[in-house]
């Protein structure tokens, strides 16, 4: 099935990088968010983060205002009726995606495919929300979605197989490097990295170190690219922690649940870099 015009459903960090890469690949893409000002808000992102590849000569400008040209915006989801594909990037909350799944699935034509982007919601319940469980599957891209290559396939429970192969091949044209697997509590990363995190977290207290030492230990001792703290302010204090409930919800173990401290954190609106404040300070974004 050749995927031609893609739907991008809610532009916050994770779908404005997924819209941002959809229109690299060269696809039509219409993002959809519950406001103008938050979907214009996205392609102000686009812009920029295109606007310094051609600076560094990785793109023409010519190419830069093309893609930026294939990004369409809208607030109604009916306007994706046109859609071969839509990724759902919105909020991970199981009511809000199964709203939205409801109305797609009586927007979009039969054979379109619907997927989500949840980090550790059931792709099989998303599903049920719709008339077409077997074309739903999910697309689980990694903060910042430009950067980082792999993107999980998850296969829900009654997902068509010929359907699995289209959002593997999307995502080789994206530039990334899909894997395929089962609809599991965290599919592969997060079961992984989630209690990890956790036990970063929990380790500031019994190790007494400072947040800064810790980052330092496991970029120097174990080879991270950036420290835990710096990476659970880069995906959202708030984000983490809802994973990691849904993740313990789904496995009833301990380390999945979130630490006290990243949950106080959350209370107070110490959500990371997108608040201006979470284990660091960031300029206001
Ligand atoms: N979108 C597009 N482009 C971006 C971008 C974004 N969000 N962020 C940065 N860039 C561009 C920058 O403009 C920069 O180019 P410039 O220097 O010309 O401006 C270029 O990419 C490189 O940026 P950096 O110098 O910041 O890149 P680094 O080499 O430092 O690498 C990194 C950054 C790839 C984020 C690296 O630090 C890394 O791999 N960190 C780990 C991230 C990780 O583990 N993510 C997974 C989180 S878990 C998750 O997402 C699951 C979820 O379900 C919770």
């Amino acid at each position: 099935m050749e995927i031609q015009k893609v739907g991008v459903v809610g532009l916050g960090t994770m779908g404005a990088g997924i819209a941002q890469l959809c229109v690299q690949a060269g696809l039509e893409t219409v993002g959809r968010d519950v406001t103008l000002e938050l979907a214009e808000r996205a392609r102000g992102r686009i812009d920029h983060f295109l606007g310094r590849a051609v600076e560094k000569g990785r793109m023409s400008a010519g190419e830069k205002e093309a893609a930026v040209g294939r990004l369409s915006l809208t607030t109604e989801l009916a306007e994706l009726a046109e859609c071969d594909l839509v990724i759902e990037a919105a909020f991970e909350d199981l009511a809000v995606k199964h709203e939205l799944f409801s109305t797609l699935d009586a927007v979009v034509a039969p054979d379109a495919i619907l997927a989500t982007n949840t980090s550790a919601l059931s792709v099989t319940q998303i599903a049920a929300s719709t008339s077409r469980p077997e074309r739903v599957v999910g697309m689980h891209f990694f903060n910042p979605a430009p950067l980082m290559p792999l993107v999980e396939i998850v296969r829900a429970q009654r997902t068509d197989e010929a359907v699995v192969d289209a959002a593997y091949a999307l995502a080789e044209r994206l530039g990334k490097e899909p894997i395929r697997c089962n609809d599991t509590p965290g599919f592969v990363v997060n079961r992984i990295l989630i209690p990890l995190l956790n036990d970063c977290v929990r380790v500031l207290d019994e190790a007494g170190v400072t947040v800064e030492d810790l980052d330092k230990a496991m970029r120097f001792g174990a080879g991270w690219p950036m420290g835990p703290a710096t990476l659970v302010d880069l995906v959202g204090i708030d984000v983490h922690v809802h994973a990691s409930e849904a993740i313990w919800e789904g496995l009833r173990e301990p380390r999945m649940a979130p630490p006290p401290r990243l949950v106080a954190m959350q209370r107070a609106g110490l959500l990371g870099r997108k608040s201006g404040k979470g284990f660091f300070d960031y300029d206001a974004q």
